[in-house]
């Protein structure tokens, strides 16, 4: 709800030439226009932050992410940019206060009757049955739609987000599914709202017609005609907002300014502790459980039952008596998959060195002591998972007794 129209600007450039869309009504004051830019890039900021988070597996986020300098920078970001609307939207409500308590301006946003009426005559316009669109006052319904949409939607958005940015001090009241809920909300209205703006609002200010009012302040008598036809009419007949009297001006201030002090006081009270209540990420808040290291099992992996079938038959007299002519190759074929390619009970066959090494219990080989030796224990006993042949038992004994060569 803003100023009414009331200035009648005649551009001292040219007043020689002067002609219908030279005439300019003054429309937004500076401060409007002011207040409009910062809602446009916070946003803008927040909408293209906010997306890139909520439909992270996109292309485009990555690379919105990634051109911001990573998640948490567009986090930050996306934090700084809602800040910056919460002042906006504080200064906006002191802002509306002002001018219908101290200028008393007319409620020109306020949603009449009359808008459904302006409704139907549109549409019989636009279906042929009238010839001119409807007689709009300040604001149309399309533009008070607009105006309480994002009204609605900035009240939504703050407190979804507050859930979010402070989960721990939300689930002190309300039950924790509040807050994927308060994520599916803020998700959704904020598709709603880019939506909105990318197609309502663009295509009404800057498609039907480039309408440049909220940046330059004026409006054209032709425009004015067209889409303020019943504001035009109240200031031409004199019957538009007068500003009043200055001395009046300021007895009003003196009761308006204490109350908007206070109400400033605890609105931006109410920003502050919404940033600062809980650090930016829940992650750091919670309180971190005890240290355990990693569960390590002490008892092997159980038993399997049966060794695989060998792959080929090692034939023991063929190859010289060492560990590179006959058993490494026994081995790998006998016990490999328990102890070649993995180490079941910390016995690898895989090398010489790991053969005499041996597993938890001890020397696999033992050179000039078959006896000794884990290994002969482990096949003399018989019920091991992977067994020698007795003929292959023997070679082996014979083998270690004799020194166990390598080579
Ligand atoms: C199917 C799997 C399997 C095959 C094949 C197998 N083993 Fe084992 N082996 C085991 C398991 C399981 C253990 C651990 C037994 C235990 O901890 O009680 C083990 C332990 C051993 C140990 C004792 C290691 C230590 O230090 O505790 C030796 C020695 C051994 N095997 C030798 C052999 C030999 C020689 C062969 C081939 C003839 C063979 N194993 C084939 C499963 C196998």
């Amino acid at each position: 709800m803003d100023e009414q129209g009331q200035t009648l600007e005649q551009p001292s450039s040219e007043p020689a030439h002067a002609t219908a869309s030279q005439v300019f009504y003054h429309r937004f004051d500076l401060s409007q226009r002011i207040e409009h830019i910062l809602l446009l890039t916070s946003f803008t900021t927040l909408g293209i932050t906010g997306l890139a988070q909520k439909f992270i597996d996109s292309p485009i986020s990555l690379f919105v992410i990634q051109a911001l300098g990573g998640i948490e920078s567009t986090r930050r970001i996306h934090h700084i940019a809602a800040f910056v609307l919460a002042w906006v939207s504080v200064y906006h409500v002191l802002a509306v206060l002002y001018r219908l308590t101290v200028l008393r301006v007319p409620l020109t946003m306020m949603p009449l009757i009359e808008d459904f009426k302006h409704l139907f005559d549109d549409l019989a316009y636009y279906f042929g049955f009238r010839k001119t669109r409807a007689y709009y006052g300040r604001y149309n319904y399309a533009e008070k739609v607009e105006y309480f949409a994002v009204v609605w939607g900035t009240i939504i958005m703050a407190i979804t987000g507050f859930m979010m940015w402070n989960p721990l001090t939300t689930t002190q009241f309300l039950p924790g599914e509040v807050i994927p809920a308060a994520k599916a909300a803020h998700g959704a209205e904020a598709v709603l709202a880019v939506l909105a703006i990318i197609i309502w609002h663009t295509y009404h200010v800057h498609f039907k017609r480039f309408n440049r009012s909220m940046f330059t302040g004026k409006l054209s008598e032709q425009e004015m005609e067209e889409d303020h036809p019943a504001e035009l009419e109240l200031i031409e007949t004199g019957n538009n907002w007068q500003r009043p009297p200055e001395d009046v001006i300021r007895r009003r201030q003196r009761t308006f300014l204490p109350v908007a002090a206070v109400l400033g006081l605890v609105f931006g009270a109410g920003i502050i502790a919404f940033v600062t209540i809980e650090p930016a990420t829940a992650i750091t808040t919670v309180t971190r459980g005890e240290t355990a290291s990693v569960f390590v099992p002490v008892t092997p992996t159980p038993r399997p039952t049966s060794a695989p079938t060998p792959t080929s038959e090692v034939s023991l007299s063929a190859g010289p008596n060492t560990w590179d002519g006959t058993y490494a190759e026994l081995f790998s074929n006998r016990c490999g998959t328990c102890h070649v390619r993995t180490a079941v009970g910390g016995f690898s066959l895989a090398t010489y060195q790991s053969a005499l090494q041996g597993g938890i219990s001890g020397p696999g080989i033992v050179p000039g002591n078959a006896q000794a030796s884990k290994l002969v224990q482990v096949q003399e006993e018989g019920n091991h998972p992977g067994r020698l042949t007795a003929e292959e038992l023997q070679a082996v004994i014979g083998w270690i007794n004799a020194g166990a060569p390598e080579q």
